[in-house]
């Protein structure tokens, strides 16, 4: 799997701006691998229109839509294996994943974050309530985290970040926007880099 390109599927729940930096870097060759699949918890996202123009397959993932839990992660499952999905990127998606696909993934999934954790992450701290943390704290830097996913929000091991400094004229918004801007370059960066076994990976 090393030296192959990887099947990647990029679970969204809202804009995907970080999905289409995964694509357009998959694309130029920046990153080995190709997103085979797009899944989505909102049928609305506008990721999903990203990946339909981008002549990607797209699932819609509502656990509602299944007589229980357990059905509902099994088929989400059967869909990831079904395509040979070699790893899963969470780029804003607002659930935590199945444990069954966690499991059978371990190690190769990651998420990115919007903050330098261990600071600043956990459950309820997404989008705008992070930078709005982050300057009520005083820091002076923030920037974006790759991860490895496990159970826990926000929990498993760090393997990138991009410190920026924070000024005394930020506003959650314009936080958001320099943070972005870095989120873009790392996510691509970090995945290729697990993809292509560069990580020593310490944790479990
Ligand atoms: C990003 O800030 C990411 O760090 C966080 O959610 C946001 C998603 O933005 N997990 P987008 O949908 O990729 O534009």
């Amino acid at each position: 799997m090393k030296t192959e390109r990887a099947n990647i599927a990029v679970f969204i729940s809202g804009s995907g701006s970080n999905l289409q930096a995964l694509i357009d870097n998959s694309k130029s060759g920046k990153l080995s691998g190709d997103i085979v699949l797009v899944i989505s918890n909102k049928s609305k996202a506008f990721g999903l229109k990203r990946a339909q123009d981008a002549q990607i397959d797209t699932f819609v993932f509502k656990k509602k839509n299944y007589n229980s839990e357990s059905e509902a992660s099994e088929d989400l499952l059967k869909k990831l294996t079904e395509r040979n999905i070699d790893y899963i990127a969470t780029a804003g998606y607002l659930q935590l994943l199945p444990v069954n696909v966690v499991q059978e993934y371990k190690n190769r999934i990651v998420n990115i974050h919007p903050a330098l954790l261990p600071k600043f992450g956990g459950k309820g701290m997404y989008g705008k309530h992070v930078h709005e943390a982050v300057l009520e704290a005083g820091e002076t830097e923030s920037g974006p985290t790759v991860h490895l996913v496990d159970e826990i929000y926000d929990n498993g091991q760090i393997l990138e970040q991009i410190k920026i400094p924070v000024s005394g004229n930020d506003t959650p918004e314009t936080l958001a926007e320099r943070v972005l801007e870095q989120e873009h370059i790392l996510f691509s960066l970090a995945l290729d880099k697990l993809i292509k076994g560069k990580y020593e990976i310490t944790h479990g």
